[in-house]
């Protein structure tokens, strides 16, 4: 879900910054707009820098003639890309401009042309909110169905104690998620993930690999730490950023994926095993290259560790889930897989569907669950069918209790 974070002009501007990560690390991408006057207490580059976007700070500002044109209606754009519209500090001066509908500035305009939920943190002197013109605009904005967090009581960076003081960015940001509807169902669990490929050395220069790209376990540690949960993601070598809030133990071959889930098994209480590990190795590696001549190659090949077969049969409470990317027979594929490895959910995915499986940001799949059901999961974003994954997985888990 997007979120456009407006920055008011406050000493209280500072905290914004923190709310921006802490947005983050509840699952939302978030879009900055500074007034002029907030660019005076932090800078647009700590927005850009934390949040990885571009930050808007002004309707003209410094720009040329073409620029002004060919951004005239951003202000629109980001009005329409934004589910929630989220101000803080929200000052006395932008309380003001919203609730007489004064557009003077990208952040008025933006509020004016914005048709979803807004959101009011204020921070301002306790003798400014608590002016009749300050407690006159409240009014009428929450009679437009804003919603106002705070502000807190206590001691003000102009010296006085009293209402007015900026909420701590954390709750500002949970509050946002609460009125977003975002799900905390995952609080108190820690997941123990892995992803991506594996790489088994050949030689010093040489290794075996396969196509997995590591976004299908990726998308499931961004969507559990979003809903609240501790997650610990074992990954091989990728190309994707960690999602923020998230563990990243870094591992290359099969033998160090397994020592890493091992090692941390213990704390978890759901473990998923989205990794594409290799199933052969060469177990002793020569650490000199191998020379070509003309003579033809064979290698050796031991097979690994099969991990998720090893977590099956020390899992005690956990719930467990396997993938299995198939080219036929995937359900039958699955269920085998899910009762020799002892799993009480493998994920299942046709790998050569068109557009979708390896590298793609889609995937089709259907979940093989260990009570009999099999649900198929349409066409979708990975972050969408993780999300999907997780709800399956924590209603999986009530049945199997509850059958117990
Ligand atoms: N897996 C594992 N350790 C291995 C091989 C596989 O933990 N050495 C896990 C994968 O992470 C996945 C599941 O087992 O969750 C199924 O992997 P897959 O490669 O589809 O199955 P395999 O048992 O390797 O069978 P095959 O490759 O013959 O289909």
């Amino acid at each position: 879900m997007n979120v456009a974070l407006g920055v008011g002009g406050g000493i209280a501007a500072y905290k914004a910054a923190e709310l921006a990560r802490a947005l983050m690390r509840h699952g939302f991408t978030v879009s900055t707009v500074m007034t002029k006057s907030a660019c005076e207490f932090v800078t647009p580059l700590t927005f850009a820098a934390l949040t990885g976007r571009k930050v808007i700070t002004d309707l003209f500002g410094n720009r040329s003639a073409d620029e002004i044109l060919s951004s005239s209606v951003e202000h629109i754009e980001v009005a329409q890309q934004n589910e929630i519209l989220l101000v803080a500090p929200a000052t006395a001066d932008l309380l003001a401009k919203f609730a007489h509908g004064l557009a003077d500035d990208f952040l008025s305009t933006l509020y004016l042309a914005f048709r979803g939920q807004v959101i009011l943190a204020p921070a301002m002197n306790t003798n400014m909110w608590e002016h009749p013109a300050t407690a006159a605009n409240v009014a009428t904005l929450k009679a437009r169905g804003h919603r106002f967090i705070g502000p807190d009581a206590g001691d003000l960076a102009c010296g006085t104690v009293g209402a007015g003081r900026l909420v701590e960015p954390e709750l500002i940001a949970d509050a946002v998620a609460a009125c977003a509807g975002r799900k905390m169902d995952l609080d108190g669990e820690t997941f123990v993930i892995t992803a991506g490929p594996t790489q088994e050395p050949i030689d010093p220069v040489r290794y075996i690999t396969n196509r997995s790209s590591g976004k299908m376990g990726y998308a499931i540690a961004e969507a559990a730490v979003a809903r609240g949960a501790r997650v610990i993601l074992v990954s091989g070598p990728v190309q994707i950023a960690a999602p923020l809030g998230v563990e990243v133990v870094r591992v290359r071959t099969a033998a160090e994926m397994r020592d890493a889930v091992m090692a941390n098994l213990e704390a978890a209480t759901i473990v998923v095993k989205s990794a594409a590990v290799a199933d052969y190795h060469i177990a002793n590696v020569p650490d000199k290259k191998i020379k070509k001549t003309a003579a033809r190659v064979t290698l050796d090949l031991d097979p690994t560790v099969d991990i998720l077969a090893e977590v099956g049969a020390k899992k005690g409470d956990r719930l467990l889930i396997g993938f299995a990317a198939e080219t036929n027979d995937m359900v039958a594929e699955a269920r085998r897989k899910m009762q020799v490895k002892k799993a009480d959910m493998i994920v299942g995915n046709f790998v050569n569907a068109a557009g979708t499986g390896f590298g793609s940001d889609l995937n089709e799949v259907t979940l093989v669950m260990s009570t009999g059901e099999t649900v198929p999961v349409e066409r979708a974003t990975k972050k969408d069918i993780a999300h999907k994954i997780l709800d399956h997985a924590l209603r999986l888990r009530l049945a199997l209790h509850s059958a117990r």
